[in-house]
């Protein structure tokens, strides 16, 4: 019997941003049968399927629990449903942290305590996000507009990070290294998304510039290391995380630092690599199936 595997989109985007079709026809060549679904469509039966991969579902922010009930309720999913749980809020960079990751220095802002504001820039974002909505960036002469951002937040049921704004992101951008089946295959640079006159990752800023890159040895090092400590924290294997995605940051004093681990929906940046990522993403996909 054909294999059955499923691409978890979002209504918005059912078959994610494209980066995907080289994968797909890749996976027909291999002889397993995909196919896009829309995770939240009641009338498609993911329990049928041999592996359903989380891809573009990016609509979840506002309703974690209910996507994490329905990951929970996919019996063959990728990354699982543990992962999600723990990556879909990002006080998992606070766990990484403790396991000796350096990360963007992060304050969490419970809901209802009040935050330590960092001298110089800083960045005040949602723990639970994705796309840089409602992460906006401040001036040391902001505090007011900062607190209040922070009560928005807070006000919506949303505990937020403050960070520090690494001013490294503005010329060069962050890194971000693709892992497929736990093994490193290509990167691509991001360039800073909180720039423009409002510096408001839901203003102006909004359009992504990606390239190809290829990265520095301190921040190949930096991601293969966050990326060990999340598989100890999370009790599996590399070959356990069909994909992953550590994006770096070059830090004021110049050293790599994590600033996000992305096992839950990254989009991978197919576009940008090599023509036979795809196949070996289509590889690791089969390889689940066993
Ligand atoms: N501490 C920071 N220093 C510099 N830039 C930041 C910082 N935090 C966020 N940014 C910018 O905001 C964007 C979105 O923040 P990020 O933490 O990646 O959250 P998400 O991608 O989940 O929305 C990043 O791509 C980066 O351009
Ligand atoms: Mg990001």
């Amino acid at each position: 019997m054909t294999a059955r595997v499923l691409f978890a989109g979002c209504r918005k985007l059912p078959e994610g941003s494209g980066d995907e079709h080289a994968v797909i026809r890749a996976l027909t060549d291999a002889g397993v049968e995909s196919r896009w679904a829309v995770w939240d469509d009641g009338d498609v039966d993911f329990t049928a399927a041999d592996l359903v991969v989380l891809r573009a579902t990016w609509d979840y922010s506002g309703r974690r629990d209910e996507f994490l009930a329905w990951c929970d309720s996919v019996p063959h999913l990728r990354n699982s449903a543990a992962v999600a749980r723990w990556n879909t809020d990002k006080r998992y960079l606070l766990d990484l942290a403790e396991a000796g990751v350096p990360i963007v220095p992060t304050d969490l802002v419970e809901i209802g305590d009040t935050a330590c504001w960092p001298d110089g820039e800083y960045v005040v974002k949602p723990v639970v996000g994705a796309g840089s909505l409602g992460a906006r960036r401040f001036g040391p002469g902001d505090r007011d507009r900062a607190a209040e951002h922070l009560r928005d937040l807070h006000a919506d049921g949303r505990a937020a990070l403050v960070q520090p704004y690494q001013a490294h992101v503005d010329a060069h951008g962050e890194t971000a290294l693709v892992f497929i089946g736990g093994v490193y295959s290509h990167a691509f640079t991001k360039a800073a998304m909180l720039t423009g006159v409002h510096r408001d990752g839901t203003g102006v800023s909004g359009a992504e510039k990606l390239t190809a890159a290829r990265p520095e040895p301190a921040h190949r090092r930096a991601a293969e290391e966050a990326l060990d400590a999340a598989i100890g924290l999370l009790g599996v294997t590399r070959s356990d995380l069909l994909y992953a995605r550590v994006d770096v940051v070059t830090g004021n004093d110049g050293a790599p630092l994590l600033l996000e681990l992305e096992l839950t929906e990254p989009y991978l940046g197919f576009a940008h690599a090599d023509s036979a990522a795809s196949s070996r993403f289509a590889a690791a996909v089969r390889a689940q199936l066993d």
